[in-house]
């Protein structure tokens, strides 16, 4: 697959709409709890800036309805303290407003457009041509001469702002578009034993994932944890108690576990479930063993236990290539924090480690973790990468 990179890109005096992905963590004040993804693409920005571009910034932060699904002012005010050049916010996307922002930058200036999502038609999938008909894309290409993704973290997505523009504008590889594609394009080729650590809370994206490096035989081992590990265990028939159940419910994870059952019925020898769980009780961290389940009424799941984080070390320790996506558990709490800590401790000796997703690399920030061997700046597409599925947002830009 060839993909034009910034090196083919004549920037001088051009007008670049450049998605990047700077979803990340917020306070519940707003504020951005962790700036790894700002400035993760730094080095795309300041480059084009740098090199006489005006930059019309793409980007979205959470889904609608969520918590985190707000505006990019704090993104833009902590980009214009990264890059060395002026970066600026426009409280719209395409409208006049946002179209007037674009066409009143200069040489060597940037401006952050408002959340994608905040447009209907951005929260859907689209085949490429549709994309490249929304009014997001239709109103902002006449402002543009080209596009640039480096948004690597949300190239599974097919959403307007991530495959329309190529269709209808030369379309290149941000510099971290282009180092993930790199580095995770031959999963094929390391080591085995190959063991995934599938945690955290994306718990669809986490089954699919789990589904395909099973069937394509590219996983000797899914170690299951967080949320998703919780989901399996009710697959499973364990009863982890009325608080965890609900919050899969709330999230709408309740309809993955027949996915979960099906995949525990085909590939039970190399899916690993939690065998204890870590609850709050009495203002402490208290561990239960499977057969001790359930919890009492007011306690939730928060971290795996000592028996899962032992077995699930043992099976770290032999791996030729460890693939890291999603904490064990809160690992935002100290009292939940170990069984995150002490899986990524284990995966950071392996031969070969990549770290995948936000909440993961937080964690390997927060931990002080080092010796990776790649930290990705992307989560599900991470994963789904590393399946061998293809990547709208790729195959978009090699169009
Ligand atoms: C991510 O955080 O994984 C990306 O920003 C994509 O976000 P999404 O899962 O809400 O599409």
């Amino acid at each position: 697959m060839s993909i034009q990179t910034l090196d083919d890109l004549a920037v001088q005096g051009t007008t670049l709409g450049v998605r990047i992905d700077i979803n990340s963590p917020l306070t519940e004040s707003g504020d951005l709890a962790d700036d790894a993804r700002l400035r993760a693409h730094v080095d795309t920005v300041s480059e084009l800036l740098e090199r006489g571009g005006k930059v019309a910034v793409l980007a979205h932060q959470g889904r609608p309805g969520g918590d985190d699904f707000s505006g990019l002012s704090p993104h833009a005010e902590r980009l214009d303290e990264l890059v060395p050049f002026p970066v600026s916010h426009c409280d719209a996307t395409f409208s006049e407003d946002a179209r007037t922002a674009v066409g009143n930058l200069h040489d060597g200036e940037a401006v952050v457009l408002e959340n994608t999502r905040f447009y209907s038609e951005e929260y859907m999938e689209f085949p490429a041509e549709k994309a490249a008909q929304t009014h997001l894309v239709d109103r902002l290409v006449p402002k543009l001469d080209a596009y640039v993704n480096d948004a690597f973290a949300a190239a599974h997505r097919s959403q307007p702002s991530l495959i329309g523009f190529p269709t209808r504008l030369p379309g290149y590889a941000g510099r971290v578009m282009e180092r993930e594609l790199d580095v995770l394009g031959d999963i094929k080729g390391t080591p085995r034993p190959r063991v995934y650590v599938v945690g955290g809370a994306k718990v669809s994206d986490s089954i699919a994932v789990a589904e395909n490096v099973l069937e394509r035989d590219l996983a000797d081992y899914v170690l299951t944890a967080g949320v998703v590990g919780n989901v399996f265990l009710f697959a499973d028939g364990a009863d982890l108690g009325d608080v965890s159940a609900d919050f899969i419910h709330e999230q709408g994870y309740w309809d993955y576990i027949d996915d979960a059952v099906n995949l525990l019925e085909t590939y039970r020898d190399r899916i690993h479930l939690p065998k204890d769980a870590a609850v709050e009780r009495d203002g402490k961290r208290a561990e239960l063993t499977r057969d001790e389940f359930p919890p009492e009424e007011d306690e939730a799941a928060m971290d795996i236990g000592s028996a899962t984080i032992n077995a699930y070390s043992e099976i770290l320790r032999d791996a030729g290539t460890v693939i890291l996506n999603g904490p064990a558990g809160v690992f935002e709490d100290d009292a939940f924090a170990k069984g995150t800590r002490e899986l990524y401790t284990e995966a950071a000796n392996a031969e070969y480690s990549i770290v995948g997703g936000g909440d993961t690399a937080a964690a390997i920030r927060k931990f002080d973790l080092g010796g990776f061997d790649h930290v990705s700046t992307g989560g599900g597409a991470c994963l789904r990468m590393l399946t061998g599925e293809p990547l709208p947002a790729v195959e978009a830009l090699s169009r």
